[in-house]
């Protein structure tokens, strides 16, 4: 085992210091784009400064005989482009595949200096994250690379959410973890064909109007609640970052037309504790920024809470609804979120000041 003083010291001779926390940067959406894809390469520019995240994907949906390409498209595009404020994260192929090594190799040396986040596929334990540690340590003293890029695991099979506490908490480049629900579902031999989202199998069904066996009753309907295949995971995924102090995320949602739940999916997560989803397709954007950025009338209450609060202590009324040092705390959260995705977003600024402004105005 190793000590934890030595927790923090570089992995290679050279290596930049691991980071002690996760820097906060916003991260609602985390945009997909596949670099072998000529096309979508050449709207990276128009996209960018859209998003939070960038990401080029060389995994799944990414053809065999792409994997080149896509390594060396991804490598061009981030040559060619200054992304601002916007992080570049790339997703590398799985540990077990051919092509893992080389994603790395390549990337790390062209263009370490301007990746943010290498996202890990299939991660299974903390070895995984270990293997993936010392190799970036190496590539990084010997490209000079002056800031650590952090690790995000994708929690994708039976034994990684059996072991997601191991994982969260395997390195300090440890930045968050996505679940993979197309993924997760295969290993699981769950039933559903989806990516993300309900099932209308999966659910709940009122009790019959009245005595079973009685004569038509089976006839009268009973109301049926789908219920969240993925509830279970989420939270546990939470927990496991939020005691690690990494930040959790949904991942993808495959319905691309039906983004009334996309909405739904990525709101539940969001109230469960995740702070941001993939979004494979524009359309999906826009959802991410409007539901991972509290909505202006919370964000009000939790100021106002908090300016009844005074140092934090104690019990207030407000409204009839009971405050104290637990729910301060709770809007803490909320506006402290807010803020750091104000800081960079002057329009969503304006909108928490103006709920504001209107909520003091009509007390
Ligand atoms: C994502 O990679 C998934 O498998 O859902
Ligand atoms: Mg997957």
């Amino acid at each position: 085992m190793r000590s934890a003083k030595d927790f923090f010291r570089p992995l290679a001779v050279g290596a930049p210091a691991p980071v002690r926390e996760v820097p906060f940067r916003p991260s609602r959406m985390i945009h997909f784009f596949d670099p072998s894809n000529e096309r979508m390469a050449a709207k990276v520019p128009a996209i960018a400064p859209t998003v939070d995240v960038l990401l080029g994907n060389l995994e799944d949906a990414v053809s065999a005989d792409h994997k080149e390409a896509a390594r060396a498209g991804l490598v061009a595009t981030a040559k060619a482009h200054d992304f601002g404020d916007t992080q570049l994260w790339t997703r590398i192929n799985s540990l077990d595949s051919p092509w893992a090594l080389d994603d790395l190799l390549t990337l790390v040396a062209e263009i370490g200096h301007k990746l943010d986040v290498v996202m890990v596929p299939k991660v299974e334990g903390a070895e995984d994250i270990h293997y993936v540690d010392r190799l970036l340590a190496q590539l990084e003293a010997k490209a000079g690379i002056e800031r650590p890029i952090l690790v995000h695991a994708i929690l994708e099979t039976a034994t990684g959410v059996a072991n997601v506490e191991e994982i969260a908490g395997a390195s300090p480049r440890m930045q968050g973890i996505s679940l993979g629900p197309a993924d997760l579902a295969a290993s699981r031999r769950m039933k559903t064909t989806r990516v993300g989202g309900g099932h209308p199998g999966y659910l709940v069904r009122e009790d019959p109007k009245g005595l079973l066996g009685t004569e038509g009753e089976m006839e009268l309907p009973r109301l049926t609640f789908q219920q969240d295949l993925w509830h279970y995971t989420i939270a546990r995924m939470v927990d496991a970052c939020a005691a690690h102090g990494i930040l959790p995320y949904y991942g993808p949602f495959g319905d691309i037309k039906d983004t009334t739940a996309c909405e739904d999916q990525f709101r539940n997560a969001f109230l469960l504790g995740c702070v941001g989803a993939w979004s494979l397709h524009p359309v999906q954007i826009d959802i991410a920024k409007r539901v991972f950025s509290p909505a202006p009338a919370d964000v009000a209450w939790a100021r106002r809470v908090i300016d009844a609060m005074g140092d934090g202590t104690g019990a207030v009324m407000i409204d009839g609804k009971m405050q104290d040092d637990a729910t301060v705390k709770q809007c803490h959260v909320v506006v402290e979120l807010a803020e750091a995705l104000a800081a960079r977003d002057p329009e969503l600024a304006e909108t928490y000041e103006a709920a504001y402004k209107e909520q003091e105005q009509n007390r």
